[in-house]
């Protein structure tokens, strides 16, 4: 596909088209299956067992009020990890990140540089349990979770991270920057011996309020794709 016809594709999928169709012989956008309901597949031990250690967590006041944690969802060791802030009320109720609006608007953007949960990408959170009222994480709440994000980063070994929002900017940039001065640009995790190239842009919930940032977004996911995640 071109880059201008890419471009009309993600809009589209980004509700601001529609730009144009595509014609029976063009390659369609990858379809985004349904997302199965036990989570991440090709589950490895050392993740099957922090995903344990998670569920049994108990270090700050967020699981008195969890229905759940919520750990992953798609490919362990896919090459592109996506980092949000933390499980909403629709990721609370079924346990996998990024389920509700602001989760299928994070679907489209990645089928329309043809990544998928069932395919390429591995999706995950600062926060592991749902912040009651939908309130932004405190402080104390990411010292307690982000360790378990870390080893969550460390087993995957993912080759480029995309990190949605200020919080996981934030958590894993140790900046306090506002997103639109760090985006464009391509960042470096460092964690542990790994060093691992990030780009960072907003969070799709942001988007749903200002659908007039999202053509940034678009110039976001090709640097995405510049890296060779695909
Ligand atoms: N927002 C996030 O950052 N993560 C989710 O899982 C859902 C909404």
């Amino acid at each position: 596909m071109t880059n201008a016809r890419t471009k009309a594709s993600l809009f589209n999928a980004m509700g601001l088209g529609p730009v144009w169709e595509l014609k029976a012989n063009e390659t369609p956008q990858v379809q985004v299956p349904a997302i199965p309901a036990q989570g991440v597949h090709q589950e490895l031990p050392s993740l099957k067992s922090l995903q344990n250690t998670v569920a049994n967590c108990k270090k700050c006041s967020l699981c008195e009020t969890r229905k759940q944690t919520v750990f992953a969802d798609g490919i362990a060791h896919a090459p592109l990890m996506v980092v949000g802030e933390a499980p909403g009320i629709d990721e609370d109720a079924v346990g996998l990140p990024f389920v509700g609006r602001a989760g299928q608007l994070l679907d489209r953007m990645l089928a329309a540089i043809s990544v998928s949960r069932a395919n390429n990408v591995y999706i995950a959170n600062v926060l592991k349990c749902h912040p009651p009222g939908n309130r932004n994480p405190e402080s104390a709440e990411i010292a307690e979770c982000s360790p378990y994000l870390v080893e969550q980063i460390k087993a995957n070994d993912p080759k480029v991270l995309l990190l949605v929002g200020r919080f996981a900017i934030q958590t894993l940039l140790n900046s306090k920057k506002p997103v639109g001065e760090l985006r464009g640009q391509v960042h470096r995790v460092t964690l542990d011996g790994l060093d691992i190239p990030a780009v960072v842009t907003y969070h799709p919930a942001y988007l749903l309020r200002r659908p007039e940032e999202k053509s940034k977004v678009w110039d976001d996911l090709l640097l995405l794709k510049q890296q060779g995640i695909i």
